[in-house]
């Protein structure tokens, strides 16, 4: 069977990588990667490739940046060429990005069967772009792979047939548990014992100047207390020299390069508290019992709070400071790892496939 998978984003790579290395093993899969090039920093894809030991992509699309419209309808003329040369039985797509909405929209045209991991999550909040690209994926796919018991009730409630979706567990967990032994905590200039780890790019956060001012005088009022560290997504670096905030340079809050996943699993995984708008974040702060606190009203991940160490801390950024304030003091929410977050998600998606 010829399988095609499609990446663009930072978090399809720790997506994809287990699903690839599982199916490598075994004969009847004939895999090919298909790199959309939406994201195309160093540290925003090839980094990810070096660690996660990735095959180098058969196709680059080289897409880049722009309007939804266009990143979208660029992706999908460019991913139409590679689909009519190279013929797949399958093409797999990954989470809720524009590459994933944009592959799999080409697919059902073309009629080639299409695969969506992580399919199910919904936030119920249509001003995210990511919702839109999940309903519209997960209405056009035709294997669904879930994460949690909760995206299988979406799709339920949403008419998807119960033959079509498979509850597999969490790839990017996958990713995690193997490389977990790997991260070892990255030396940093001026990195102190105890600290929190933040990362924001959510257009809600970060494109609004207000918004951006806010939650940055938060972390700094924050960091007087409790050391920041802030890898910048380049949304996020390009948002803040835009609106002209300043970050006073006095070692209590670190900005710096966007970090590779070991660096950053590392130092998720030694934070106090992990403050992010971030659906990858999310995950893996419950998985590693971190306390997490979420800049959003909602999230598509609502096992990460149920179960998880997760917490929604909206807009309030007076809550963010309470909040942080009492992780500090030692009350801290306990949670659990979610059913199937085991680190062989790939391997029951395997499973499904070759019974296909
Ligand atoms: C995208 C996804 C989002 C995901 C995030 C992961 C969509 C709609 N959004 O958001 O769901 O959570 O990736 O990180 O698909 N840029 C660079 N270098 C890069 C990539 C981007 O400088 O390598 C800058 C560009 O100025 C670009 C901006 O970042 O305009 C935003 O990039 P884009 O891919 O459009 O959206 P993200 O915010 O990264
Ligand atoms: N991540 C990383 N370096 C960073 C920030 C995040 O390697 O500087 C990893 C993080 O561990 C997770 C993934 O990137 O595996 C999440 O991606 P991102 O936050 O960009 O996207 P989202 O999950 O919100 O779609």
């Amino acid at each position: 069977m010829k399988i095609l998978h499609v990446v663009g984003a930072r978090p399809n790579f720790m997506k994809v990588a287990p699903v690839w290395k599982t199916l490598e093993k075994l004969t009847e899969f004939d895999q090919s990667l298909v790199h959309t090039g939406q994201h195309y920093d160093i540290n925003m894809s090839d980094i990810f490739f070096k660690e996660l030991e990735l095959n180098e992509p058969t196709e680059y699309l080289g897409v880049g940046s722009g309007t939804h419209a266009e990143q979208t309808a660029t992706i999908m003329v460019e991913f139409e060429k590679v689909i009519n040369q190279s013929k797949p039985d399958l093409v797999m797509v990954y989470g809720d990005v524009n590459s994933t909405v944009a592959a799999s929209l080409v697919c059902s045209k073309l009629l080639i069967p299409v695969s969506h991991v992580e399919a199910g999550l919904r936030s119920f909040d249509r001003t995210m772009p990511e919702e839109i690209n999940r309903l519209i994926t997960d209405q056009i796919a035709d294997i669904l792979f879930t994460p949690s018991i909760d995206a299988n009730e979406n799709l339920m409630r949403e008419g998807v047939s119960a033959d079509k979706f498979h509850l597999v567990g969490n790839v990017m967990i996958d990713t995690l548990v193997q490389l977990l032994p790997k991260a070892k905590t990255p030396i940093i200039k001026g990195i102190t014992e105890q600290y929190s780890l933040v990362t924001l790019h959510r257009p809600s956060n970060v494109d609004q100047s207000n918004m951006l001012r806010e939650i940055i005088e938060t972390l700094i009022e924050i960091s007087k207390s409790l050391q920041v560290i802030f890898p910048l997504h380049p949304r996020t670096r390009q948002k803040i020299q835009d609106f002209s905030l300043k970050i006073p340079d006095d070692g209590n809050l670190l900005l710096m390069e966007p970090i590779g996943y070991l660096d950053f699993l590392a130092l998720q995984s030694r934070s106090k508290v992990v403050i992010t708008d971030s659906g990858g974040v999310q995950e893996e702060t419950t998985y590693l019992g971190v306390p997490c606190l979420t800049i959003r009203e909602n999230t598509e991940r609502p096992i990460t709070i149920s179960i998880g160490t997760n917490s929604l801390v909206g807009k309030d950024m007076n809550l963010l400071k309470d909040e942080v304030e009492k992780i500090s003091k030692g009350k801290i929410k306990k949670g659990n790892v979610p059913h199937l977050w085991d680190g062989e998600a790939a391997v029951r998606i395997a499973k499904v496939l070759e019974n296909l």
